[in-house]
C-alpha cells in the first residue's frame, strides 16, 4: 500500500483531486467509483474548481457511487443522489444519464442491486474507487461481518453507524435502517483504489487497516490484499502509524 501523509485535510483534498484529474485526462472515459460522506467533500471542491479553470472535462466520464440509502427519494436532501448533485454533478459537465448511483428507492431493491453490478461491468469497470472508512472499519455501508465476497447488496445499517450520521439527520430516527451498497468483491475489482481519511477520530481505524489482521471483522483490512491502493490521510489520522 502507498501511504501518503498530508500536512491536513484541504492538502490531502487537492492531492487526491490530482490523482483523479490525471487520471480523467489521460483515459477521457474513466470510469469513476465515488464516496459520499463528510471525508470526500474537499475532494469535490477541488475538482470543480479544476473544472471551472478549464483543467479537465468529465463529458465523456461515467461515474459509480458506492452506496445509497434505502427508502429516501431522489429529492430528500439526506440521499446520495442529492449530496452528490448539490456537491458535484451539478456543478461539471458529466452527463446525467453517467452519473450513476445504486437505487434505493425502488419496489424490487434485489433488481437494482444486480442491475446496478451489471452496469458496472457493462461500463468496463472502474479505474479509479474513491473510498472512506467508518470507524468500525466499514467501506461503502459493507458492516463488519460482511463476506469478502459480496457484491451489490443490501444491508442493514449497524446502529455505531446510524449515530455516526445522526448528525446529517434532525434525528437518529430519521436515519434509514437499511442501504444499498457495492460489495467488497465489487470494491476490490476496481483497477485503482484511493482511500482517503482525515481526522483523529479515524486514526485508530487507519492503523486497523494497515497492521491488523485482514478479517471480515474489520472490512476495510481486505484492501491490504489489493495491488493498487493509495491511503492519502491528514496529520492527524496518520497520528497512529509508525511509517
Ligand atoms: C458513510 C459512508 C461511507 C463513508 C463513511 C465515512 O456511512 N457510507 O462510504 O466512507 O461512512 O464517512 P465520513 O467521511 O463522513 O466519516
Amino acid at each position: 500500500m502507498n501511504i501518503i501523509k498530508a500536512e491536513n485535510y484541504k492538502e490531502m483534498s487537492q492531492l487526491a483531486a490530482k490523482y483523479l484529474i490525471k487520471q480523467v485526462n489521460e483515459k477521457p472515459n474513466s470510469v469513476l467509483g465515488l464516496a459520499t460522506g463528510s471525508t470526500p467533500e474537499g475532494l469535490y471542491k477541488e475538482i470543480i474548481h479544476h473544472y471551472t479553470e478549464g483543467d479537465v472535462s468529465f463529458k465523456e466520464v461515467a461515474t459509480f457511487n458506492l452506496d445509497e440509502y434505502v427508502g429516501l427519494s431522489k429529492d430528500n436532501d439526506q440521499s446520495y443522489y442529492y449530496y452528490m448533485h448539490n456537491l458535484l454533478f451539478d456543478h461539471i459537465d458529466i452527463k446525467d444519464e453517467q452519473a450513476n448511483l445504486p437505487n434505493g428507492n425502488t419496489e424490487n431493491l434485489q433488481e437494482a442491486c444486480k442491475q446496478y453490478e451489471s452496469s458496472i461491468q457493462e461500463a468496463g469497470g472502474i479505474d479509479i474507487q474513491i473510498l472512506g472508512i467508518g470507524l468500525n472499519g466499514h467501506i461503502g455501508f459493507n458492516e463488519p461481518g460482511t463476506s469478502f465476497a459480496s457484491q451489490t447488496h443490501i444491508v442493514e445499517l449497524d446502529e455505531s453507524t446510524r449515530k455516526a450520521n445522526a448528525r446529517f439527520f434532525d434525528s437518529i430516527d430519521d436515519v434509514p435502517a437499511q442501504a444499498i451498497t457495492m460489495g467488497i468483491d465489487s470494491i476490490m475489482q476496481s483497477r485503482q483504489i484511493i482511500l482517503l481519511v482525515s481526522g483523529s477520530q479515524k486514526a485508530e481505524a487507519l492503523e486497523k487497516l494497515v497492521n491488523g489482521p485482514i478479517t471480515e471483522k474489520f472490512p476495510a483490512s481486505i484492501l491490504q490484499k489489493h495491488a493498487n491502493v493509495t491511503i492519502i490521510a491528514d496529520h492527524d489520522a496518520a497520528a497512529k502509524l509508525s511509517v
